[in-house]
């Protein structure tokens, strides 16, 4: 393997990797937010707000990550959240996400614009599949995603809310990034200057959205009226009727993906939802949101437990986990991490970021002085006051390339 993990040290040592191993305009499609990406670097720097209190002089000899939340247990409190188009980053990585995923026992959520299928992530055979589904245009479609969700044995469904319509990605613009790609002399030298990305981007054919290809009646090749139907698909009229519809359709666990407010999880709460994805998609849709972790914040203070709460963008450190935790989430949801490891070594690299996290959140819980992660509270945190950190210029924004 060219790339020698042990030598990343951490989840941002990962991102530089996938950085440097990904054409420009794919990496910046995973990497970026919406407009200043104002949201996504708050998702970052909003976690050292928080300080961590030490315990002392407990017995740390052996920490425990074991947790159980939505029915099930799970070797950590962490899930795959659902990307579109993953295989952009690795042929068929939803496939490799699952695998990983069943390996590390956690959950892995399936995107309805994957380019695996719903009945291929289901032959990886991993009990805690999850999928997750916008409202689209065409309520029939909707419906028939979420009988084969069913009939596939998926456990939990997400709806996520928080895309009425679609952020401005504004490095997508600048790098001349479509779905499909369109070849101008700037793409192609982009792809020809990654040639380990593009011979295997070209070998397994540029991705599409495979569990959507029976209804947009045309077959897999035909990427650009594939694309403009994914446009046109989503309903910027969706509201809380399409969620009683579908809480109506579906038997297992419901989560909602995209609340910021309380009154909205109030809502959610009222009308049935088994849980909240505290979230803003990882900075890519309303930019200027508040970030996950303050959100999480208000509306845990609120709800007072009354519902699970998984914390959703921004989550690249154990501590991350940990404060998520310590301020009431059940567990965290992470979506660019796994594509980063996936672009650098493929099944190896998710399971490398996998194991880093899980690194991370054993020793802060040693480092801490709470060796069982389900003891974790708000004693344990202290908020900071005053100026925000900067953000880390090598993050940051589409410059630094
Ligand atoms: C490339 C990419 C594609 C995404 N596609 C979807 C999607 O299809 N459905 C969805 O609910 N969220 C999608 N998201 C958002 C993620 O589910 C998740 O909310 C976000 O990545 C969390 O932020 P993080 O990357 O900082 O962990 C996508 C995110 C990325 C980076």
């Amino acid at each position: 393997m060219a790339n020698n993990l042990d030598t990343i040290p951490s989840i941002d040592g990962m991102r530089l990797k996938a950085r440097a191993r990904l054409p420009r305009a794919i990496f910046d499609f995973i990497d970026g937010g919406s407009d200043d990406e104002l949201t996504l670097q708050s998702n970052r720097s909003d976690f050292a707000n928080y300080r961590l209190q030490p315990n002392i002089l407990r017995d740390v000899s052996s920490c425990t990550l074991q947790s159980h939340f939505l029915g099930s247990a799970s070797s950590m409190p962490v899930i795959i959240s659902p990307t579109g188009l993953a295989g952009l980053a690795w042929p068929n990585a939803e496939l490799l996400l699952a695998s990983a995923a069943k390996a590390q026992d956690i959950p892995f959520t399936l995107a309805a614009l994957g380019s695996c299928d719903i009945e291929q992530v289901a032959a990886v055979d991993h009990a805690r599949k999850w999928f997750q589904i916008y409202v689209l245009r065409d309520r029939e479609i909707t419906r028939k995603l979420i009988e084969r969700a069913l009939q596939a044995g998926y456990e939990t469904l997400i709806l996520t809310v928080d895309t009425g319509v679609i952020g401005k990605r504004e490095r997508d613009v600048l790098n001349g990034f479509t779905v499909p790609l369109k070849w101008t002399p700037r793409t192609c030298w982009d792809m020809a200057s990654h040639p380990h990305w593009s011979l295997a981007t070209l070998r397994a054919g540029v991705p599409i959205m495979r569990s959507l290809t029976p209804y947009t009646q045309m077959d897999t090749q035909s990427a650009t009226k594939h694309a403009k139907w994914i446009n046109d698909a989503f309903d910027p009229s969706a509201n809380w009727d399409d969620f009683k519809t579908i809480r109506d359709l579906w038997p297992h666990k419901l989560l909602i993906k995209g609340i910021l407010r309380t009154d909205d999880a109030d809502r959610a709460l009222a009308m049935g939802a088994d849980g909240i994805v505290v979230s803003n998609h990882g900075g890519r849709q309303l930019d200027g949101a508040l970030s996950s972790v303050q959100a999480l914040d208000i509306i845990s203070t609120h709800l007072n437990g009354k519902l699970p709460l998984i914390l959703d963008s921004g989550v690249r450190r154990g501590s991350d986990v940990v404060k998520a935790l310590c301020l009431g989430a059940s567990a965290v949801m992470m979506g660019r991490p796994t594509l980063y490891g996936a672009a650098v070594a493929g099944e190896q690299g998710i399971n490398k970021v996998l194991s880093l996290l899980r690194e991370e959140i054993s020793r802060t819980l040693a480092l801490l002085g709470v060796p069982d992660i389900n003891d974790l509270d708000r004693s344990c945190l202290a908020v900071q006051t005053g100026k925000l950190p900067a953000p880390d210029p090598q993050l940051a924004g589409a410059d630094n390339h």
